[in-house]
């Protein structure tokens, strides 16, 4: 049985990530910070992505059982706060520090999805960003650094995000894992609101093409639908 770990599962484009895959048959770990908001048919996984040491005890509870992971969605994500600390933490450290403390975990071949936004696009972010971003020899410990400063908003988290993704890419190559930021699109939940065009269906499908990419797939790259969008 193929495992998975969806974080931000409790609801939105995470919760419908994780009801289908398990009911697909796959055996879903449900990262959430309220263990009752966890979906049906799935292992309650408590874990608060802006909090380092909640982060740490997850991996550490998985190291401890040696669970193997063929899928990882890095799916929580906060769009409005009161500070961009809140933002950063969540969207970008979070993330970061996930992936990096779950490597090991990683079956051969696994998939690693960020799920990110289309307001993350790097030509829409402030020069100085793009400048640091787009250095070919950025690496974890400079987007560490870069979060600990979170400089800007949602979109430069999740353009940051994009940047990681790259990073975890090429680190995670050899091991046949690929590692992409898929954006959901618009969609109709807590965060998008009732006027976005598409269904949580229509979002989770987005993100479930990078759990689902073959062997030999891309990497790296910024998806939505399955097309690059940068
Ligand atoms: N909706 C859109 O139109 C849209 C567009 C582009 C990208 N996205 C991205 O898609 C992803 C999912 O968004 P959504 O629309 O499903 O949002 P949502 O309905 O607001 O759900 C957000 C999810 O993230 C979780 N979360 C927030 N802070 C957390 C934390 N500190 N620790 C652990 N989990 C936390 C929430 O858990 P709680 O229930 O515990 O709060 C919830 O499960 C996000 O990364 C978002 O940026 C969404």
């Amino acid at each position: 049985m193929e495992t998975a770990l969806i974080t931000g599962a409790s609801r939105g484009i995470g919760r419908e990530v994780a009801c289908t895959l398990a009911a697909e048959g796959w055996r879903v770990l449900a990262g959430v910070r309220n263990p009752n908001s966890a979906p049906a048919d799935t292992q309650i996984e408590v874990v608060d992505m802006a909090d380092a040491d909640s982060i740490a005890a997850l991996a550490q509870r998985l190291r401890v059982r040696n669970q193997r992971l063929n899928a990882l969605v890095n799916n929580a994500g906060v769009y409005r706060k009161e500070s961009a600390r809140q933002i950063w933490d969540v969207n970008v450290l979070g993330p970061l520090r996930l992936t990096r403390a779950l490597q090991s975990l990683l079956e051969r071949n696994a998939r690693v999805v960020m799920v990110t936004s289309g307001l993350g696009q790097l030509s829409s972010q402030p020069s100085s960003l793009v400048k640091r971003l787009s250095d070919p020899k950025l690496s974890l410990c400079d987007l560490e650094y870069l979060a600990e400063e979170a400089p800007g908003g949602y979109g430069e988290s999740k353009a940051t995000l994009n940047a990681l993704t790259r990073v975890f890419a090429k680190q995670l190559e050899p091991q046949g894992i690929l590692v992409n930021a898929i954006s959901p699109g618009w969609v109709r939940s807590d965060m998008g609101g009732l006027s976005a065009p598409r269904s949580l269906q229509q979002g989770a499908a987005s993100v479930l093409w990078g759990v689902r990419l073959p062997p030999g797939g891309p990497s790296g790259g910024v998806f939505q639908d399955g097309k690059p969008i940068e």
